[in-house]
């Protein structure tokens, strides 16, 4: 792995990745959306120091994420979390920011006024320490938070979902993957929060919908499944099912049962369509990944299949929503090369 592009450091070559023969120290950031996270992680799987601060409080009283609005907050905390991660890395493991063998940071996809704060942040550190620069693909990052304090090896198959994405990706190895399949309208994360607010729940709706479901009955009512064909998915007509189930009622509506059956379908239909991509694969490692694995129902589904005879990973909570220890591991597994001073940000998947 050569920088050969415009140098953000100064020596002519560093390795960094499994393959180095020393261990590496990677201090992310992530801060594509709501969260200003830093992390540092000893060769991709260690987390010896990591910071999440988030800017729930402040997006609640608006029902949703303001682009302009967590860009400032994400100045706001910038600092701090950097010098708290350096802090817990120097009393959990001793080590100083001169032991760091490289910086990243997430540029894409996310809010790009959002991404700018925690790129530019990483970029001047690497410059300051004279270290390499990574920069690093969100949705991958969330997959490699399964190699977080994990033996987890490639080749498995990866069921991702986020408040953005639903996608079933093949990951051969720790630099080569293929998406089967994806969602053709709404990401699971996007219909829970709109569900969670047609049924008035607060943002962020999609673990207090995850919450009520727990205490409703889960055949209260049928719903629609998308109908797509292969490893597709499609999640808005369920989604207008909802609202159609919710303005039938003219009294109190069983927000529970509505909670529960819809999250029946939701899982049903991820597991079904991981399960075909499983078999057609012959791999015997599930993963999943993204904030929706943070699901108390979806992740039972699919931890059921370890009765099938197939090894479940799931991030621990922490890991699952967005997170720096992720992007770290990312950065150090995943990453082919360094990025010059004129990496940019991006907003939607390449
Ligand atoms: O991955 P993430 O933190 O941010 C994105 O990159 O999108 O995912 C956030 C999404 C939100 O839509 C949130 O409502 C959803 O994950 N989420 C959940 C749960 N926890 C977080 N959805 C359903 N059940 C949960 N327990
Ligand atoms: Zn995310």
């Amino acid at each position: 792995m050569k920088n050969t592009k415009y140098k953000l450091y100064s020596k002519e070559s560093v390795e960094i990745g499994p393959d180095s023969g020393y261990d590496n120290y990677i201090m992310a950031i992530e801060s594509s959306c709501d969260e200003t996270a830093c992390a540092i992680v000893k060769n991709g799987r260690e987390v010896i120091a990591n910071v999440v601060a988030s800017q729930i409080k402040t997006h609640a009283q608006f029902g949703g994420v303001i682009p302009e609005i967590a860009a400032r907050e994400h100045l706001d905390s910038i600092n701090i979390v950097i010098e708290e991660a350096f802090k817990q890395a120097k009393d959990n493991a001793n080590i100083e920011p001169d032991d760091i063998s490289a910086f990243a940071a997430t540029v894409g996809p996310g809010l790009v006024g959002c991404l700018l704060v925690g790129l530019n942040a990483a970029k001047t550190l690497a410059l300051t320490f004279d270290k390499p620069f990574i920069g690093v693909n969100h949705l991958n990052a969330h997959l490699c938070g399964n190699y977080l304090d994990t033996d987890l090896k490639p080749p498995f198959m990866a069921l991702l979902v986020s408040g953005g994405h639903t996608q079933i990706i093949d990951v051969k190895s720790y630099s080569e993957q293929h998406i089967l399949g994806e969602t053709i309208d709404d990401a699971v994360g996007e219909a829970y929060d709109k569900v969670a607010r047609l049924i008035g729940l607060p943002y962020p709706g999609g673990p207090k919908l995850d919450k009520l479901a727990q205490e409703g009955n889960p055949h209260a009512f049928k719903l629609p499944e998308g109908k797509v064909d292969g490893y597709n998915f499609s999640f808005s007509g369920l989604k207008t099912a909802v609202l159609r189930l919710v303005k039938s009622f003219d009294g109190e509506i069983p927000t529970n049962d509505i909670c529960a059956s819809f999250q029946e379908t939701v899982s049903a239909t991820l597991l079904k369509k991981l399960k075909l991509a499983l078999e057609k694969s012959g791999y015997k490692q599930v993963v999943i990944a993204g904030g929706v694995a943070a699901n108390s129902e979806i992740r039972k589904k699919i931890f059921n299949l370890e009765n099938e005879g197939y090894k479940v990973f799931a991030p621990p909570m922490k890991y699952c929503t967005d997170n720096a220890a992720m992007v770290a591991s990312c950065a150090y597994f995943n990453t082919n090369t360094f990025d010059d001073v004129n990496v940019e940000v991006f907003s939607r998947v390449k």
